[in-house]
């Protein structure tokens, strides 16, 4: 990734990052900074900060923080090349030349996408040609009409093992792209096949439209029962849901989620536009916060079974965090909805959909699992777990109703359970006080921080490595102080050496100390912890400097005193080799 750290600047001087933030979160003025719901975890009151002398975001609830081009690649769910190039396309700037290997980057992405998109055509023909006419019959017989076929993109892969190959080949695309695309495999004679034979196949497109990957589904009860396309550099699957380039623009507030693509399908063309999966793997954050972008409101629709229940709880969760309402679909009589559809009609599955209930009324149902309500034993532990839930909900009368119903269930006085409800709420609440407590003691082991991972093995040094930073941040011309006496190495937290090395290359350059100058090398997590401290840093003189500067230079002896000789030395190469790989 090798932008000049001057484009990069000219890139953040020119795309303002309030302006940006406005198009997302709406922003109050308070001071300085602009505050608003943070749409990163799901809030009632603001905690979202943006600083406009700044140019960074903070969210002092859960810890997500950075500039201008992390908001975009968090927001908008894309790799760090991706926003740049969005970023320099907003402020009508071209991308340099000399930024080479983005470029090359980005044009063999473009080239992956145009080989799906032409191998998606070339699939979707086979399927009207005669060797497509098992692959068609399938397709019809499973309820799918012409235009479903066609809105979807669907295909056949031939059972051939390079008719793909030779047709691609044949349009210009190479070896080492087919294999980029995860269309082909490699043979042990160095020559490549074709991945899918004999299949049904799914483009699976992005938000935008263009094709990314593809699933292939066998016609018989072959294995396995679908074959998907391998990660490329431009198929991540955490990061994508099938169908959503259709689901993104349906009406309403609400956005159904499914299991498989064919239960999306049929969802689809029973009028129900707003149907999306995930791509083969569980649902992730990432798919939840992209869901959150687009609607509101979720409903769940995963398949009857026990895999699909326990998949419906995790995803319940991720769902949550990210900000919408949830609600969960039993699908009486069927496995899934495409079988219910099938059997009971749409107005069915309509009436199903208006009767979806509510989380916890899930959860509760749930908790009953395994237990016989009919024994005491089994009371006793659903009550247990039902307190355990109830506990959780803030809203009173939101408690109080489901209360009244999980004791129904369990056949016992609404009071009996209200005041064991009440009484472990009163438990909960003084333990998140204290923890809120020990939190503010220590601000950076946040809870909900993406940054918490950071624990400081050695406090005070690290307390005074933090505030040193912070105010050479804020304070630049303190670096000439500083730089002779104080070497990376003597930073007890690494990303803090990190950064320190940075400002002072920066500084040899004459260049300004920008968030995205100085966090060049590090993560997403090691940038938001730092806008953390940086934003409740308060300020300070040369005086403070001088005292940070010798807590460390201090520290720094007790620390190689505790630790071992041999563990420093083992630390520091491990420190190397991270460098080394460009980490
Ligand atoms: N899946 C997969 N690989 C498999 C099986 C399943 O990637 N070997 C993924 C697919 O995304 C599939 C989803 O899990 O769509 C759900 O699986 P399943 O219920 O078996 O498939 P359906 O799409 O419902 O297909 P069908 O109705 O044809 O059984
Ligand atoms: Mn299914």
């Amino acid at each position: 990734m090798a932008f000049s750290d001057r484009f990069l600047e000219d890139l953040c001087a020119r795309n303002d990052i309030v302006s940006l933030v406005s198009q997302y979160v709406s922003l109050t003025r308070r001071g300085g900074n602009y505050v608003g719901l943070c749409p990163f975890h799901n809030e009632k009151t603001p905690s979202f900060n943006v600083s406009a002398d700044r140019q960074f975001f903070h969210c002092f609830g859960c810890g997500a923080g950075g500039d201008v081009i992390t908001f975009l690649m968090r927001i908008e769910n894309l790799d760090f090349p991706d926003a740049v190039y969005q970023l320099a396309e907003r402020a009508g700037m071209t991308v340099p030349e000399n930024d080479n290997e983005v470029r090359v980057q980005k044009q063999k992405k473009d080239r992956i996408l145009s080989l799906n998109r032409d191998a998606a055509r070339f699939f979707h023909t086979m399927l009207q040609a005669e060797e497509g006419k098992e692959a068609l019959a399938y397709l019809a017989g499973r309820g799918l009409s012409p235009q479903t076929i066609k809105r979807f993109g669907l295909g056949f892969a031939p059972d051939s093992w390079d008719k793909l190959l030779k047709q691609m080949t044949a349009a210009g695309y190479t070896k080492q792209e087919l294999l980029d695309s995860g269309l082909a495999l490699p043979n042990k004679n160095g020559g490549i096949y074709d991945r899918f034979r004999n299949r049904v196949m799914f483009p699976i497109f992005d938000a935008r439209g263009s094709v990314i990957g593809f699933g292939g589904r066998v016609m018989d009860g072959g294995e396995p029962k679908y074959l998907n396309s391998p990660e490329t550099i431009v198929f991540n699957k955490r990061r994508n849901l099938f169908a959503l380039n259709l689901a993104k623009t349906s009406r309403g507030e609400r956005m159904i989620l499914a299991e498989g693509y064919m239960d999306v399908i049929a969802l689809h063309q029973a009028g129900f536009d707003c149907a999306v999966a995930s791509l083969g793997t569980a649902l992730t954050q990432e798919q939840a916060r992209l869901i959150a972008r687009y609607k509101s409101e979720v409903v769940i629709a995963y398949d009857a079974d026990n895999a699909g229940v326990n998949a419906a709880n995790r995803a319940i969760e991720l769902l949550k965090e990210a900000g919408v309402a949830v609600k969960i679909l039993r699908i009486p009589g069927a496995k899934d909805p495409d079988e219910f559809i099938k059997k009971f009609g749409r107005d069915k599955f309509e009436r199903l959909l208006e009767a979806s209930e509510a989380d916890l009324e899930y959860r509760l149902v749930q908790a009953q699992g395994g237990l016989n309500l009919e024994e005491d034993e089994g009371r006793v532990e659903y009550l247990k777990r039902a307190v355990k839930i109830l506990c959780e909900v803030s809203s009173d009368i939101e408690r109080e109703i489901y209360l009244t119903r999980a004791a129904k269930q369990a056949g016992i006085s609404a009071e009996v359970l209200g005041r064991e409800v009440a009484r472990a709420r009163k438990g909960l609440i003084s333990k998140r006080k204290k923890e809120q407590e020990r939190k503010d003691l220590s601000p950076l082991t946040a809870k909900g921080s993406p940054a918490r991972e950071l624990k400081y093995q050695h406090t005070k040094s690290a307390v005074a490595e933090e505030n040193l930073i912070s105010l050479l941040m804020a304070r630049p011309e303190f670096m000439k102080q500083v730089e002779s006496r104080l070497e990376k190495s003597h930073f007890s937290v690494p990303v803090f050496g990190k950064v320190y090395a940075r400002m002072k290359e920066l500084h040899s350059e004459n260049s300004a100390f920008s968030l995205t100058a100085l966090t060049r090398d590090c993560t997403q997590e090691e940038t938001a912890t730092l806008v953390g401290i940086f934003a409740k840093f308060v300020g300070g003189d040369t005086v403070a400097l001088e005292d940070y500067l010798s807590i460390i230079l201090q520290e720094q002896w007790k620390i190689k005193d505790i630790d071992s000789e041999t563990a420093l030395q083992e630390a520091m190469a491990m420190f190397r080799k991270k460098k080394g790989t460009g980490e």
